[in-house]
């Protein structure tokens, strides 16, 4: 595994859960760090400078153009570039297909989807010129399963693997990859505020070949390999983090 010194990351959904622990990871390894979130990400901040490395937290929702325009302006102002894009923002509020409403799915939609097509728009050129770039979407082992009540999470983060795999084409030539990870459910805030009970969280660790709940660290491994250079001849791939779950 290679060390990130000099690289600049960037992370959404940083403030807290997998993002924060993605963002303490690459600093641990050496990688300044902008960390993105609708919340003011203080904490995530503190952890980077802690670990030695240069931090900047920034305030914007991802799924707005404005302000991911705004995000990218900071970037170049404060880092001067980016090499390493973490689309990790997401949200998944539970609601069957009856009463979910069009604001309900767009929102979902906004946030997992439209986020990261505006986030990779607004550091690309950075990644361009320096002809070196890695962009991870994180996306969701959910979508290979029979889970009633996300017709909207699923559909986005099916989404986010096929926008993966297209923008993989587009941008190799660059010497930039675009890769997936796919978490398993995992015992984040997030989760905890969900309606997604103990009940699921064991019954889905228990269909998993490593039989325990995921946490924010599980994913870390995977994202630190695609955002290195050892994954150079690694594009369009989606990897499920999901302690097996995916062999079902
Ligand atoms: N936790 C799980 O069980 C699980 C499983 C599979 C996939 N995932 C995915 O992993 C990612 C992170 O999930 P988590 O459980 O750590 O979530 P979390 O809710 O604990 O953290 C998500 C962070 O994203 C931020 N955020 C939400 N909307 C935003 C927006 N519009 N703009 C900027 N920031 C925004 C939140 O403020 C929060 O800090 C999501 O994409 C989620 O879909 C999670």
């Amino acid at each position: 595994m290679t060390g990130f010194e000099g690289r600049v990351a960037v992370v959404s959904g940083a403030g807290r859960g997998i993002g924060q622990a993605i963002c303490r990871a690459l600093a641990r390894r050496g990688a300044d760090v902008v960390a993105v979130d609708i919340v003011d990400p203080v904490e995530t901040v503190g952890m980077v400078e802690a670990e030695g490395r240069k931090a900047v937290g920034l305030t914007g929702d991802v799924s707005d153009p404005d302000d991911v325009r705004r995000i990218g302006q900071q970037v170049t102002e404060r880092m001067g570039r980016c090499d390493i894009l973490v689309n990790n923002a997401g949200i998944y509020p539970a609601k069957n297909v009856f009463k979910l409403d069009y604001d309900a799915w767009r929102r979902v939609m906004a946030v997992n989807l439209d986020s990261q097509f505006l986030m990779t728009k607004a550091v690309l050129d950075h990644m361009c010129e320096a002809r070196w770039g890695r962009i991870i979407n994180i996306t969701s082992n959910s979508v290979g399963l029979a889970l009633p009540g996300f017709t909207h999470y699923i559909a986005s983060k099916m989404g986010s693997i096929g926008f993966t795999r297209a923008l993989a084409s587009d941008v190799a030539s660059f010497g930039i990859t675009v890769n997936a990870v796919g978490p398993t459910l995992s015992r984040t805030p997030g989760l905890a505020e969900s309606v997604i009970g103990d009940g699921a969280l064991q019954h889905v660790s228990g269909l998993q070949a490593i039989k325990r709940p995921g946490e924010a660290e599980d994913v870390v491994g995977t994202v630190l390999f695609l955002a290195g250079d050892d994954s150079a001849f690694v594009t369009g791939q989606t990897i499920m983090a999901d302690g097996g779950l995916v062999r079902l």
